[in-house]
């Protein structure tokens, strides 16, 4: 067994033992809909043996950080059937991850600024968790 052997998964076959880590890149639109840079990006990493994308919400109120891409609306689906197809087309595999950043966040992310449980909100404000996250003070 080498670093450049390959391996097989269940039915996924992979081609070396180098993966991608999820990384969160924050390109995507306000619409949380990702755009060519992010094919561009995924598509030069085909080599991996198995790229992980970054964390995608499933949901407007799972949102987590500013301009980071979702899976829930049919122009996010598309553009993510984009970035497969280009990541497939260059011999590589990619497994898509989903996040829900949950009720602290989504008081600031979703657009309905939906009340969350106050035992998540107090213990996140008092510890500062939406410092240096793009969102100012709450
Ligand atoms: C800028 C940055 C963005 C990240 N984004 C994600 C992400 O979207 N999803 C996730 O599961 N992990 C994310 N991570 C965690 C990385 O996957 C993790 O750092 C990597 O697996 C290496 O592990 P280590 O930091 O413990 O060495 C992120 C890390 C960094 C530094």
């Amino acid at each position: 067994m080498s670093l450049m052997s390959s391996e097989t998964f269940g039915d996924v076959k992979v081609k070396n033992r180098i993966f991608m880590a999820p990384l969160t890149r924050m390109r995507a639109d306000n619409d949380g809909v990702p755009g060519e840079l992010a094919a561009e990006y995924y598509t030069q990493r085909a080599s991996a043996g198995l790229i992980i994308t970054e964390a995608s919400q499933i949901s407007e109120h799972g949102k987590g950080y500013p301009a980071t891409p979702g899976i829930y609306s049919d122009e996010q689906r598309d553009a993510w059937q984009k970035i497969t197809d280009s990541v497939h087309a260059a011999g590589g595999v990619i497994f898509f991850a989903v996040v829900a950043c949950g009720t602290y966040f989504a008081r600031i992310t979703s657009p309905q600024r939906r009340i969350t449980r106050r035992p998540i909100r107090d213990q996140a404000q008092r510890q500062g968790l939406h410092r240096d996250m793009g969102f100012g003070r709450l």
